[in-house]
């Protein structure tokens, strides 16, 4: 039998289990020095003043829905193609989401399908200007808010990135590369193990608005804010605090993070120049465009038309070859069902789960594994 590629493996460094002791050590368990330590780095690598950790990455984009305050009802844009946490907070916060359609070819939100939705153009709702863009950095590539960013501002709406696999992402905007968690009034980013920083379970808000900074403290803390009469409970609030010991492996882990990067970006690399080899199979590689820096948190290509993805992923898996889809088409979830727009279709959210094969990225990944990954793919679907 050959040895299992991993689809990812967390990669926790020699440091981590030593700090981790000296917080289980010191008896301050949750939300202190460490988490303000992770807080800071996180938001320096983001050119913002402000990280707010939390428990989650979906923790993280309720939090940001709830800080914004909007009435009831108000209209939040999604893709159609996501983890489905992205959705599951626009309901859970009484607010209706507007599902947009996702470019195959970058997996990430079409433009023209997302500004119908902005407008109300779809004939899917009343026709109102929708509130918020909740823009997913799909696997880590920058949504295109160049172009999507200025749109919103015309309109009021505020954009929130949902970077959850985004960490250390950038995109081009007027000539300068801006980090993703920067992009928007808030950025939420995940700390889940296959995420490229894990603190086991984790999440943060980043922002450039002390206002709203300071919303996002009290909502995760259970309402609670410290003033001149002592602590008050002053709304009510999540508990959706981070501990010190996950503050101690993500301080940890950001010393790491360019390493991590580099890693990630050297397994791309390797993939993206042996997949033309395959492109005569109806093999596609993920498109990167111009101007945007993916962290390569999945590398996800496109298995041809004709081919059978849950097939494909047995056949690979039984070669020892771990992959998987990357994400999933919201209209074909009865959770949101009712959030459908009925006639488009959503052409290219079906595709892109019809097609798009994530590939294993586990740190350390070798050249002699690529080939092999690449091999069993071509001989799985041809
Ligand atoms: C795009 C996206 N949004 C949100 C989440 C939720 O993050 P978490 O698992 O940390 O709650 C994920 C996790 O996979 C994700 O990929």
């Amino acid at each position: 039998m050959k040895p299992v590629i991993p689809l990812a493996r967390p990669d926790l460094g020699p440091d981590a289990a030593a700090a981790v002791a000296d917080v289980l050590a010191s008896g301050w368990l949750v939300q202190g020095p460490a988490v303000a330590a992770f807080e800071g780095l996180v938001a320096q690598r983001c050119a913002v003043p402000h990280g707010v950790a939390c428990s989650s990455g979906t923790a993280a984009l309720h939090l940001a829905l709830e800080a914004l305050q909007l009435p009831r009802g108000s209209k939040v844009v999604v893709p159609g193609y996501t983890f489905p946490a992205t959705i599951n907070v626009v309901l859970l916060s009484g607010l209706v989401p507007v599902i947009a359609d996702v470019d195959p070819a970058t997996f990430n939100v079409d433009v023209d399908s997302a500004l119908r939705a902005f407008d109300g153009d779809d004939g899917s709702t009343d026709g109102s200007t929708a509130a918020v863009l909740l823009a997913v950095h799909q696997f880590g590539l920058p949504a295109p808010l160049e172009v999507l960013g200025p749109a919103c501002v015309e309109r009021g709406m505020v954009v929130i990135e949902d970077a959850a696999c985004a960490l250390g992402a950038s995109l081009e905007i007027e000539g300068r590369p801006r980090p993703a968690g920067s992009l928007g009034a808030m950025g939420c980013f995940s700390f889940h193990p296959r995420k490229i920083v894990t603190t086991g379970e984790g999440g943060m808000v980043t922002t450039g608005d002390a206002e709203l900074d300071e919303r996002l403290r009290r909502l995760r803390n259970h309402g609670m804010q410290a003033g001149p009469d002592g602590l008050l409970f002053v709304e009510a609030g999540f508990n959706y605090r981070l501990t010190e010991m996950q503050g101690a492996l993500g301080v940890s882990q950001m010393a790491r993070l360019d390493d991590l990067l580099a890693d990630r970006q050297r397994i791309a690399a390797g993939y993206l120049a042996r997949l033309p080899a395959l492109e005569r199979l109806g093999v596609l590689p993920p498109v990167v465009p111009a101007g945007a820096t993916p962290t390569w948190q999945t590398f996800q290509c496109r298995i041809p038309a004709t081919a059978d993805l849950d097939q494909v992923i047995g056949s690979m898996r039984a070669e020892g070859v771990e992959v998987n889809f990357g994400a999933h088409a919201l209209h074909q979830h009865p959770a949101y069902s009712e959030a459908l727009r009925a006639s488009t279709g959503l052409r290219g959210a079906t595709e892109a789960r019809a097609r798009g094969l994530a590939l294993p990225v586990p740190g350390g990944l070798t050249d002699r594994e690529m080939d092999r990954v690449i091999d069993t793919l071509a001989a799985v679907v041809r």
